[in-house]
């Protein structure tokens, strides 16, 4: 189980590359299994979640091939061998249920895992089920599996989702791409991913309309093609590496960062006191000369305050010079990096969907577990900035979202290595 030691205080100068998004190439991924052509995804992020899509992909009978050091995936499902997608993958990553939408639509059946809960809620796939119910497909759960068919194919229809979701209108947009007849779906996600895959789609020579809005339209047609998409800038760990100098100190330029993926997020980290310029070729954040200000937020779908970066900025604001409160209104239980925080001397208290965080003046470095994905990554942050040296284990979790912290930050002047034990 490898282990990540950062020794804390040092001031960081430098640039940062941002990678291509996880949450975008795991929806891009699934959509080559709407057409027997090849999709070829570039700018992808070399994460164990992509892996774990691949491994997926490739049961199901696809080719799947990685090219330029992973940073090219190129995918080609000529044929679907196997419309299972196993409970020992599934379970490894929760956007498997993106397969459900394709292969429903290419192949007229499909036998997916329940996903299961994670570390930070139960995380449900309803919203995903009475959607392709609407489109006429007859599901059944039994043990543990979703056994789903639509023997004369799925019918184009105008549903309105219950609830914002990013994972249902990922895999709804898909489903109707090749459904019979023009499609409504409202109440839409808006993320800059889902408009990633919708060009992605249109690209493939689907008829997809409003991609990144709450109303998407979509004609089905009969068969799509192949396509070449370069996978969208990761504004998750954009943010996240924002945080860095602001949290330790020093500015650094956030290579391929695009504001307006972030606007909700660069508003609040000004809030704090933090410089943030935006040019063409990236973002360049300062930190503040005068301390941290408390801020209040409350995470929300986009383009509100993203929940993907609350436990990265509550880091931030444990050394802040007053009280802030964080209301996380997506998920039930993502504070676990509270706890953690804590035992750095942190003063955050958590009730329900609120924790409260009183700034301190200086954290301690300590022995801290990584407890899901962002998690991990705040008690980073927290390291760069703690006096001493922070040991950060489980870091499994960390390289489901984030490639190559360890050099991205080094080379910026933090003091930070991984250790194999
Ligand atoms: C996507 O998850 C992201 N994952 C998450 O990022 C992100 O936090 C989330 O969207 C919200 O932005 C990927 O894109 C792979 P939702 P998803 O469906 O699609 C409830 C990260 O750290 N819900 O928008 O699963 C759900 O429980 C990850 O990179 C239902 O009740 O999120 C949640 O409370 C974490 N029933 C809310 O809706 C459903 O059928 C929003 O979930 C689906 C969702």
């Amino acid at each position: 189980m490898d282990r990540i030691l950062v020794e804390g205080g040092l001031s960081l100068s430098g640039e940062i590359p941002i990678s291509g998004a996880k949450n975008a190439c795991l929806a891009l991924m699934p959509a080559a299994l709407l057409t027997q052509a090849p999709l070829t995804l570039t700018n992808a992020p070399f994460l164990s979640d992509i892996n774990t899509m691949r491994e997926l992909l490739a049961s199901l009978g696809c080719e799947v091939a990685s090219l330029q050091n992973n940073r090219i995936i190129a995918i080609a499902a000529e044929s679907i061998s196997n419309h299972v997608a196993e409970y020992d993958i599934v379970r490894k990553m929760r956007a498997s249920i993106l397969v459900l939408g394709p292969l429903l639509a290419r192949e007229k059946k499909a036998v997916v895992s329940l996903p299961g809960g994670c570390a930070i809620g139960a995380r449900p796939v309803d919203i995903h089920l009475n959607a392709l119910e609407a489109m006429g497909a007859k599901l059944e759960l039994k043990e543990g599996y979703i056994f789903a068919e639509a023997k004369k194919g799925l019918k184009a229809v105008d549903y309105t989702f219950s609830t914002v979701s990013v994972g249902a209108t990922a895999n709804i947009v898909m489903a109707a791409s090749l459904a019979d007849g023009s499609s409504v779906l409202r109440n839409c996600a808006l993320e800059p991913e889902i408009q990633d895959l919708c060009d992605c789609l249109n690209g493939m020579g689907a008829k997809v309309k409003g991609g990144g809005t709450s109303i998407i339209e979509i004609e089905g047609v009969s068969e799509l093609s192949g396509h070449t998409h370069s996978v969208i800038a990761d504004r998750i760990e954009l943010g996240t590496y924002m945080l860095a100098p602001a949290i330790a100190g020093g500015e650094i330029f956030l290579r391929g960062g695009r504001i307006e993926l972030i606007e909700s997020f660069a508003k609040i980290l000004r809030e704090t006191g933090a410089e943030v310029i935006s040019s063409e070729d990236g973002i360049l954040v300062k930190g503040s000369k005068n301390g941290i200000a408390p801020v209040n937020i409350s995470t929300q779908p986009f383009p509100g305050f993203p929940t993907d970066l609350q436990a990265q900025m509550m880091a931030l604001l444990t050394l802040s010079k007053g009280i802030s409160t964080l209301n996380e209104n997506i998920f039930e239980n993502r504070f676990m990096h509270a706890p953690e925080l804590n035992r750095m001397g942190a003063k955050i208290f958590v009730d329900g969907g609120t924790a409260t965080v009183e700034g301190v003046n200086a954290l301690k470095g300590a022995p801290v577990m990584a407890t899901d994905l962002r998690a991990s990554i705040s008690l980073i942050l927290a390291g760069l900035a703690a006096q001493g040296q922070t040991i950060l284990t489980r870091v499994y979790h960390l390289d489901r979202g984030y490639e190559n912290v360890c050099s991205k930050l080094s080379n910026c002047g933090a003091d930070i290595t991984r250790i194999s034990t």
